[in-house]
């Protein structure tokens, strides 16, 4: 089978380089291994015909990198238009700040049909497309536009919200029609899937029966593949970072105080302002632990040219320079905040540093940096893992410290709970999160993905093995019974 695997982001071959988000870094070495041809956005736009798609093209381990110029006339409205202020706040559950346009919408579509075009040349007859997140719902209608009978999978890194919200999105019923085209489509959790299954059920007044939505493209398959790590991998890449320079210079500058750490691109729904403002209460209500904790927040900028994210950026500043204000000493400033990225043989270092991890978004897919934190633990002395429940990777790492981020007096009081836990605690919560990460690794997602899209594949035709009833009395098909892929 000849794999092409597409996203927006790609990560660049080139080992070591800041890598924003956490797509572009899971994916980079289960493609490189695979074989695949990684096709996405150079980053760069471009005028002229759109028939004719540049696309750079370089080696990546057993495969190849292709990166696209995108058409310039429609960039603006796709990306930061309609995927990342319509689609992004409405799968984050703030349909408050949904804002786009006709033109965007369109634009949005448009970028969507020049990817399938682009697509076409890698085509060969055992092809078979994975196409990556909410950049590019309808691609896989697109292709199938042009004549593509090959297998087509989707998977949604973010959540999917509930019915209502997603109905903010202008044009959402088109849309999703258009994602039926996938021969599968994956979640990160159950309620991702159950919440897109409700919407084909009653919003699209498709019949949906055992995670299989009819409709007029066929089948298609909805189901759960939470996506892994390496946690072997990132281990002994956290053991070799102890002594890059970074990491030495921010262990000599602690003097002996312990550290909790974030990372998280600078985005409204990881929580920042909760999370500063939870550090906030610890230190006034417990000011034993002034000079005793500071917090390192690695706040990488990304889609700046949104105003909401644009606010963002000035809030989060302003917060943590009033707490530094507030709390700090000649020589003691509570909270470092960097905004700029890190490679992942320096941040597995970071994460080994800190006897505290804060991972507290409002809303978040998975969130990787949970996962790596945990990998990246001393098994003789690991850290605590304060984790938001609203992120799916609490699914798994229930023995992590879990909070409500909206709860900032809650928060305030797990933090001093972690900062202060003992060793016999901390290895035995440690230890729970670390068999079940080595239970689910990116292998295993990509593995498992890749069967379930040549097992549906062949069940696509099969119309007839559907009963095909009027859909309102039928009970929504429970995730949890239906087939789970891990
Ligand atoms: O699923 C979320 C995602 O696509 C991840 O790659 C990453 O968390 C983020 O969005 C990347 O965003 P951007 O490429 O807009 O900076």
């Amino acid at each position: 089978m000849n794999l092409v695997v597409v996203s927006n982001r790609v990560a660049s071959a080139k080992p070591n380089e800041p890598m924003t988000g956490g797509l572009a870094a899971a994916l980079l070495p289960v493609v490189e291994k695979s074989g695949a041809i990684w096709v996405g956005s150079s980053g760069r736009v471009r005028d002229g015909n759109l028939k004719e798609p540049f696309a750079e093209i370089e080696a990546l381990g057993a495969g190849a990198l292709a990166m696209l110029d995108l058409p310039a006339a429609h960039y603006g409205g796709y990306y930061e238009g309609f995927a990342n202020s319509a689609l992004w706040p409405a799968l984050h559950s703030r349909a408050d700040l949904i804002r786009a346009s006709q033109e965007d919408y369109v634009s949005y579509r448009e970028v969507n049909a020049f990817m399938a075009r682009a697509l076409l040349r890698f085509r060969k007859q055992d092809s078979a497309f994975w196409i990556q997140d909410y950049h590019f719902l309808a691609l896989g209608a697109e292709l199938r536009d042009l004549g593509v009978t090959q297998p087509i999978g989707f998977f949604l890194h973010t959540p999917w919200p509930t019915r209502s919200v997603i109905s903010g999105v202008p044009h959402h019923r088109d849309l999703i029609e258009a994602m039926l085209a996938y021969d599968l489509i994956g979640f990160q959790t159950e309620e991702d899937c159950e919440n897109f299954l409700s919407y084909a059920q009653a919003e699209l007044k498709l019949a949906v029966h055992d995670g299989v939505v009819v409709s007029r493209h066929g089948r298609t398959r909805a189901a759960v593949f939470p996506i892994g790590i390496d946690p072997q991998k990132f281990a002994r890449q956290a053991g070799k970072a102890m002594t890059h320079p970074d990491v030495s210079r921010l262990r000599r500058s602690l003097n002996g105080e312990k550290l909790a750490i974030g990372v998280d691109r600078l985005d409204y729904s990881k929580g920042l302002i909760n999370r500063i403002k939870a550090f906030d209460r610890m230190w006034t209500q417990q000011p034993q632990l002034l000079r005793a904790v500071s917090l390192l927040q690695i706040a990488t900028p990304s889609r700046g040219a949104i105003e909401a994210y644009g606010n963002l950026q000035g809030e989060v500043a302003k917060l943590v320079s009033d707490v530094n204000g507030i709390h700090g000493e000649v020589d003691w400033t509570p909270i470092r905040y960097l905004n700029k990225g890190y490679g992942q043989a320096v941040l597995a270092g970071l994460y080994r540093t800190a006897q505290v991890g804060v991972v507290t978004p409002l809303q978040d897919g998975m969130n990787l940096v949970a996962k790596e934190y945990v990998a990246a633990q001393n098994p003789a002395d690991p850290g605590v893992l304060v984790l938001s429940k609203f992120a799916g990777a609490a699914n798994e790492l229930d023995t992590a410290l879990l909070v409500n981020p909206h709860d900032i007096d809650a928060m305030a009081q797990t933090i001093a709970t972690a900062i202060s836990m003992p060793l016999t605690e901390r290895r035995m919560r440690w230890e729970a999160m670390m068999t079940k990460l080595q239970g689910h690794t990116i292998q295993q997602w990509f593995g498992d993905f890749i069967d379930a899209l040549q097992d549906s594949q062949r069940d696509k035709g099969r119309l007839d093995a559907v009963v095909v009833e009027p859909p309102a009395p039928w009970p929504l098909r429970s995730a949890r019974t239906s087939g789970r892929y891990h």
